[in-house]
């Protein structure tokens, strides 16, 4: 993909380097076994690589506590790994973006050394430090990731300082102006290396209230509790973030072609998604997280979609994503391993206008582990059930049927424990024309052809539990129900595809689970 806006209409492709392809048999994927995995993402027809936070890092978060924002981790490589890996990829045209992570640092990076050893240290205020309350305690009621306190105290100076996530990644203060600095410094260097551009992690978090005022409740924080216990008003989702993305999107613009600022936005307000693309001045993409969460069904589904392009600015690119490191596998979550509603949920995937990021394995239809306790290694969900641990959607990539699924060689012990790569590999698909790799493998081609850039959508009248849209040249249609659909006086045009495997006749009804793409009559 060339152009101005070369994400728009492409399929991006998480690549959770840690688990995609481990060359040294350590134990863990690097970037020379990515590097090697290419071809397949060419072939696949991929169109750019996000990787999973590649800096060093003591890895209390797998990397989303940086320790050096220019660097490599020792796990995956060197600098100059990295550099092969950017020069292959784009031999084959495939771009490279990397993970950001503004929002906080290690407690290993040296700023905060060095903030955390004196409070006239020339990098305190690169941190948000605030006093006890008045009747001792934290400064105030906002709360970490995992419901706690966000704050942790630090004897030494009789102050907090502020976590959003564990204590051990304290956020950086960006009232302060030499953070801007240190950023831009980091993104330019990046850049000037061929980067093609960044996700930025907690893309609504940056600025916290200058006055720090206690977040009010929540009315209602349904299921869950902990850091739903409070609406972030005023620890999250502030107006002076934008400032940021301004500076970031012209910083971006100034290369050829531009780089690309892809948010991690989460929240579940349309409007403060669409604030973020700002008066196409800020985010080029945000991520879409009402869509991972949305209910599997056609109501469920469309009602996301049609209040996300209600929300955006016009000319805006939506994202589409169902599976990531956080969230867990769409194959499990949305379609309870069932692979006829995988490839129904593929087929969505692929026709919906915008940018797709498929997470690694998701078009083999790799579902969640069940990673045992004993074996577990992510500190941040550790306590959580086990439908909600993260390392259940962080497992090696499955290849092929040798040793490890094919991920690490034959005597390395891999860090997570491979899923099923007997029964789900990638070797065996790709020889299989009726897999769900080479079903996919057809929708990106035809998402090349008959989407592309083209952002418009119309949803079109439909049986009940039928979604149908038309989308670039197709229509679409998806039957969640359980009942054979008559579309009759509904759609009518020529199946191209369909994820049950019977293309060329006319589009006359939809078996249970089934999806199309057909011709626009
Ligand atoms: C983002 C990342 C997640 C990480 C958190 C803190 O949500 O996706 O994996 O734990 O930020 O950096």
């Amino acid at each position: 993909m060339t152009g101005e806006r070369w994400w728009q209409g492409a399929v991006l492709y998480q690549v959770y380097v840690r688990s995609f392809s481990d060359s040294n048999g350590d134990g863990f994927g690097d970037l020379p076994g990515l590097t090697a995995r290419l071809p397949y993402l060419d072939w696949l027809g991929i169109d750019g690589i996000w990787l999973s936070p590649t800096m060093p890092s003591p890895d209390r978060d797998w990397g989303y506590d940086v320790s050096d924002y220019l660097g490599v981790h020792q796990d995956f490589g060197t600098l100059a790994d990295l550099d092969a890996l950017i020069g292959e990829a784009a031999r084959l045209g495939i771009k490279v973006l990397l993970d950001l992570v503004p929002n906080h640092t290690s407690s290993a990076h040296p700023w905060f050394v060095d903030a955390a050893s004196d409070p006239a240290s020339a990098h305190r205020d690169y941190y948000v430090w605030a006093a006890p309350r008045a009747s001792g305690g934290p400064p105030n009621n906002w709360v970490d990731f995992t419901g706690s306190p966000a704050w942790a105290f630090d004897t030494a100076s009789g102050q907090y300082y502020l976590h959003n996530y564990l204590p051990e990644q304290p956020d950086l203060n960006w009232w302060e102006p030499a953070v801007h600095r240190e950023f831009r410094e980091i993104i330019e260097f990046w850049f000037g290396r061929g980067v093609a551009g960044f996700r930025i992690d907690v893309a609504h978090g940056l600025y916290k209230d200058a006055k720090l005022r206690d977040d009010p409740p929540n009315p209602d924080p349904g299921p869950l509790t902990g850091r739903h216990a409070v609406r972030h008003v005023y620890s999250a989702n502030r107006q002076e973030t934008h400032e940021v993305y301004r500076e970031w999107r012209s910083i971006a613009e100034r290369y050829s072609p531009p780089r690309l600022l892809l948010g991690e936005t989460w929240t579940g307000d349309f409007d403060a998604l669409a604030s973020y693309y700002g008066d196409d001045d800020e985010l080029h993409l945000g991520f879409n997280i009402p869509f991972i969460f949305a209910a599997f069904s056609a109501p469920g589904l469309s009602d996301v979609v049609r209040s996300t392009l209600a929300s955006l600015p016009a000319g805006a690119c939506p994202v589409w994503t169902a599976s990531n490191h956080d969230a867990g596998r769409f194959p499990a979550r949305w379609c309870r391993d069932d692979p006829r509603l995988t490839r129904l949920a593929l087929t969505l995937l692929m026709t919906l206008p915008g940018t797709t990021v498929l997470y690694y394995g998701d078009e083999i239809g790799m579902t969640d582990v069940a990673v045992p306790a004993a074996l577990r290694r992510d500190p941040m969900s550790l306590d959580l059930p086990p439908d909600q641990n993260r390392d259940r959607c962080r497992t090696p990539m499955q290849w092929d049927t040798s040793a490890h699924g094919g991920f690490s060689p034959a005597l390395a012990v891999p860090w997570l424990p491979p899923g099923d790569f007997a029964g789900c590999n990638v070797a065996g698909q790709r020889e299989d024309p009726g897999s769900v790799l080479s079903y996919c493998r057809e929708l990106i081609e035809l998402r090349k052809d008959r989407i592309g850039a083209d952002l418009g959508y119309t949803v079109l009248p439909a049986p009940e539990g039928v979604w149908c849209y038309a989308a670039g040249s197709v229509l679409v249609a998806a039957n969640f129900g359980d009942h054979r659909a008559d579309l009759r006086g509904f759609a009518s045009g020529t199946v191209l595809l369909s994820s049950q495997g019977k293309a060329g006749g006319d589009l006359l009804s939809l078996a249970p689970g089934e999806a199309v793409v057909a011709s626009r009559a």
